[in-house]
């Protein structure tokens, strides 16, 4: 379906040309001065020059051409050469019927959908999840939706750390504690027992105590490095205990990532890409891209317009051990193997900039993938506490992502109670619902790439621009449908059709209904999970001035009523529409 826009814009280009003036001048955009008009056109001021002609009688000649338009109810050419708009009231609820009965309120499927591989959450294997994981699930489970809707097809994958030196580190501190353990005999051959020698929360204490001691001691040191090494290189028995780090952590992030209502199509790992490395890495040098510096294997990756200096990219350290970039440069080759992606997404703190960039260019320069392959890096930045520091607990911790979520449910759930009508398992249940909204909405509702202060109050409050506020006002329009269709001989909800505007704020609501397809093109487009938080925030309040406004169950002229029902139907549906692409949902009473 054409975007109403456009529609308008065409309206205007369709004057300009009969005035004969260029059709290109007849852009329109939503007016800067609502009190005058509802949209404008500045396209006679553009033309003044070229027409040799006061911009106000251009003006006035375009207005001319559009007595008794299908579109504009008024066209005002006003000085120095404005043409002030308003939209007729039947050609408004002509496109909101049209589009109720469009898929996807007429948002128009791309001519051919791109195939995007979604890289975010990127949590590390017997590390706790951290707040710093939870931007990257919550931003990239919203752009994996977006997409989605869209009409791409997105595959979503974890990309866990499960191959670094914490994975030594825990390995090591297991065979201090357990030394007698099975995986640590070179002489066993028989096969390793089905039960994990830790519990998930053993596990979360381990790597700190092991990371503590290294820092420390650098003998430990030394043997956190050579197990690594020697888990890297296949020895059976820690690879058979690694095997059993990665169930017991993954188990639980995936408890985790239920609650967050997020979850990944691809469950990769840096290891999972591990025999690809000398394949890649001899391709490399055998390109003569791949050189030694200073024993390491590098990539220079500088560019002639560079502004600041970017160092080569190291491929392999000089033990030969395998970097972040190596298993980073390792998994775009896979994709590409595997899927042959239009665009490979990535979605992580900002502060890794330089290391995609890094990538990126060594990814290029050696041919990993075609050319035409989109490799995009969304940085996003800090969640902070009120204080403006990064975000910690009480006493100065690194915050824990499941405290961060029960302190927020705590919150939410102290609000709910306090309605009478709910009872408590319900009351549980909808805080958890409303708490993820809060949270979800908080975050999203900022430009990503910029730092953002994390307010329990304000984010769990019902009014303002929050998550609670759009699922309140969801709940209301619920309320009232559900109000109207138990009454006795009322039309159904669906066979209502949307009439005429009557008042400015239900003439406001359309014109924000009107704008949906284009508002979710922009947000794929430009992949901004903001404009649709910005969007519903609007619309949620359009909708509250006009139920203030309006006693529409009270209604006596059925066919006034009927009308509101429909409109009210397609509030609720594109609200819920969006809050879905952003990943959380409404209850049906708070
Ligand atoms: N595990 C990494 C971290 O905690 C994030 C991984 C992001 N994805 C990637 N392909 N590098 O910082």
């Amino acid at each position: 379906m054409e975007k109403f826009l456009n529609l308008i814009s065409k309206e205007m280009a369709d004057a300009f040309e009969a005035a004969g003036y260029d059709r290109e001048l007849g852009k329109v955009t939503v007016s800067n001065r609502p009190d005058l008009c509802e949209y404008q056109c500045n396209g006679a001021m553009a033309g003044a020059k070229r027409y040799h002609k006061a911009p106000i009688m251009i003006a006035g000649d375009v207005a001319g051409k559009l007595d008794g338009s299908g579109v504009f109810a008024s066209v005002e050419a006003v000085k120095p050469g404005f043409l002030n708009l308003k939209i007729r009231e039947d050609f408004l609820s002509s496109y909101l019927t049209q589009m109720s009965k469009e898929e996807k309120f007429g948002l128009e499927a791309p001519e051919k959908p791109a195939s995007i591989i979604l890289d975010y959450g990127g949590p590390n294997v017997a590390k706790p999840l951290h707040v710093g994981h939870l931007r990257s699930a919550v931003i990239g489970e919203a752009v994996k939706r977006i997409a989605r809707y869209h009409g791409e097809n997105v595959i979503g994958d974890i990309h866990l750390g499960d191959w670094g030196l914490q994975m030594g580190l825990v390995i090591t501190e297991v065979s201090k504690r357990q030394p007698d353990l099975c995986y640590f005999d070179p002489s066993f051959e028989g096969a390793y027992p089905a039960a994990a020698p830790f519990t998930v929360a053993e596990l979360e204490e381990i790597y700190p105590t092991a990371s503590k001691k290294s820092k420390a001691d650098p003998e430990y040191y030394a043997e956190a490095m050579d197990n690594t090494h020697r888990l890297q290189e296949g020895d059976r028995g820690l690879r058979a205990l690694w095997q059993k780090i990665i169930d017991v952590s993954v188990a639980d992030m995936k408890k985790n990532y239920a609650n967050l209502d997020v979850d990944f199509d691809l469950w990769w790992g840096e290891s999972t890409v591990h025999d690809a490395i000398p394949g890649m890495v001899a391709a490399m040098k055998e390109k003569g891209l791949a050189y030694e510096s200073n024993g390491a294997l590098v990539v220079d990756v500088a560019e002639e317009t560079d502004s600041k200096e970017i160092p080569p990219c190291i491929i392999l350290k000089s033990d030969g051990a395998a970097l972040y970039t190596t298993t980073d440069l390792a998994t775009i080759s896979e994709r590409e193997r595997l899927y042959h992606p239009d665009q490979i997404i990535y979605i992580t703190d900002k502060r890794q900039e330089l290391h995609f960039q890094q990538v990126f260019r060594t990814a290029r320069k050696c041919g990993l993938v075609p050319e035409e392959t989109q490799l995009r890096h969304i940085g996003f930045g800090t969640m902070n506490g009120k204080d403006g520091k990064p975000f910690k607990t009480r006493d100065g911790g690194v915050m824990k992502l499941s405290d961060l979520i029960s302190d927020i449910n705590d919150e939410m759930r102290g609000k709910i109670a306090s309605n009478p009508e709910i009872g408590p398992e319900e009351a549980e249940k909808t805080a958890r619902q409303v708490a993820l909204a809060a949270l979800k909405y908080g975050d999203l509702s900022n430009q990503a790439s910029k730092d953002y202060v994390f307010d329990i109050e304000r984010f769990t409050s019902f009014e303002g621009d929050t998550g609670p506020y759009i699922l309140y006002t969801i709940v209301r329009i619920k309320s009232i449908l559900a109000k109207y269709a138990s009454a006795e001989g009322a039309k159904p909800v669906k066979a209502c059709v949307i009439g005429l505007a009557q008042s400015k704020a239900e003439k406001d609501l359309m014109t924000d209904l009107a704008g949906f397809n284009a508002m979710m093109d922009n947000a794929y487009c430009e992949i901004a999970p903001h404009r649709i938080c910005a969007y519903i925030y609007q619309l949620s309040n359009d909708f509250n001035s006009f139920y203030h406004s309006t006693r529409i169950l009270a209604e006596e002229d059925t066919g006034r009523k009927e009308s509101w029902i429909a409109l009210l139907k397609l509030t609720q549906d594109i609200l819920c529409t969006c809050i879905d692409v952003l990943g959380f949902s409404a209850p049906e009473r708070m």
